[in-house]
């Protein structure tokens, strides 16, 4: 049996439309801007080459040799086959609607959590594509809140994916003048917070509750995370234990109650990168006689390419079908799980109400760090912060 959740990127919460627009359309300007950073992902295929583009010109997110020609080379190579894949999957992400549902229903939450930092307003900075972290820095400083808070959605930090979007920010404003009278702040890493990890647990339970109880307690909880290269890993870029944090936190959390392993998906190019791939790793166990499965992405908030054509499409469905799987799920992301709106909103009060505007590990570099632009950017975010 081959299930997965084509349905997921619906979104349903009607309600929360008519509560934005009250909010737009109130007068009242947001005194608390909460910029929520990502990648981002096209959302349609005519945007998929541009996007594509920004990624591998991005020498935080990949380095190549002569990157300036190999990597327009490689996106426009790479293009057409990955518009099928975002044909496969509606046409689009879903990226966008979800962050825009998260920030909705986190800021209704935050001005009731945290009154005196109300109204809040959130703003959605992708790095690849619209609405690209520079056009919405322009749009928060026409709106003039009184302080703004940056809050990575990648909850466990990687100087390829936080780091990309942190040093955009620092490359924007370095031309273009800093706007007066705004107080800054960072959220950077946040995949230990205990809502987080109950959203996880309760999307794992959902789908362990479909199992027959007879194989429930045998199935494989088979946490996936975007891979990454290990010239990264060697240079002490966090993310892997980071992960490997969030990973035991939520079997703590389900009690210990299935075998469960970690794998990494999405690997790209010859070079290697974190292993056992996602795929390697569903092949190796089925081999080893276990046979059913829940895939838990583990790095990424909303449906992605990766959960819905990578997971659902070619591991859930072709996959294990060619090699004998004999049940295999996939947990949803957070999405707008309630839990998950908890944790967003209850991450930004409790930072709201904290003196520090910066984590210290946030103004480390790697120990192995050879990038002068993270120099610089570390530097820039410590001046920010510090004078607040
Ligand atoms: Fe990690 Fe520069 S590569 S701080």
């Amino acid at each position: 049996m081959f299930l997965h959740n084509r349905n997921l990127c619906r979104l349903t919460t009607n309600g929360v439309n008519l509560a934005a627009r009250a909010r737009q359309f109130s007068g009242q300007p947001a005194k608390t801007a909460v910029l929520m950073l990502n990648m981002g992902g096209p959302q349609s295929t005519d945007q998929v080459h541009d996007y594509l583009l920004r990624i591998m010109t991005d020498r935080d997110m990949i380095q190549l040799p002569v990157q300036s020609r190999l990597g327009p080379w490689i996106a426009q190579r790479r293009t057409p086959e990955v518009q099928k894949k975002y044909k496969e999957i509606g046409g689009g992400s879903p990226i966008l609607k979800w962050t825009e549902l998260q920030g909705q229903l986190m800021c209704e939450q935050l001005d009731k959590l945290s009154p005196t930092t109300a109204p809040h307003k959130h703003y959605v900075g992708f790095r690849y594509v619209n609405p690209l972290t520079e056009n919405t820095l322009a749009q928060i400083e026409s709106d003039k809140p009184e302080r703004v808070v940056l809050f990575s959605q990648y909850p466990q930090y990687s100087c390829a994916t936080s780091g990309s979007s942190f040093n955009s920010i620092f490359t924007h404003y370095r031309s273009n003048d800093l706007p007066a009278n705004i107080k800054w702040s960072i959220i950077d890493r946040w995949g230990t917070h205990p809502l987080l990890i109950k959203t996880f647990a309760q999307r794992i339970r959902d789908e362990l509750a479909k199992f027959v109880p007879t194989k429930r307690n045998d199935v494989v909880i088979l946490f996936t995370a975007h891979s990454l290269p290990l010239k990264a890993v060697s240079r002490g870029d966090p993310y892997p234990s980071e992960i490997g944090a969030s990973v035991h936190m939520v079997m703590q959390e389900l009690g210990q109650t299935n075998p469960y392993s970690l794998a990494w998906q999405s690997k790209v190019g010859p070079l290697p990168w974190l292993a056992p791939a996602t795929d390697d790793a569903i092949k190796g166990y089925v081999k080893q006689g276990l046979k059913n499965f829940i895939l838990v992405p583990i790095a990424f908030v909303n449906e992605h390419i990766e959960t819905l054509h990578e997971l659902d499409i070619e591991y859930c469905d072709e996959l294990a079908k060619e090699v004998g799987v004999e049940e295999i799920r996939r947990a949803a992301a957070p999405n707008d799980h309630p839990l998950f709106i908890d944790a967003l909103s209850n991450i930004v009060a409790d930072h709201l109400k904290s003196q520090q505007a910066v984590n210290p590990k946030f103004l480390m570099r790697c120990p192995m760090c050879t990038n002068p632009r993270c120099r610089e950017s570390k530097r820039w975010y410590q001046q920010l912060c510090s004078s607040q």
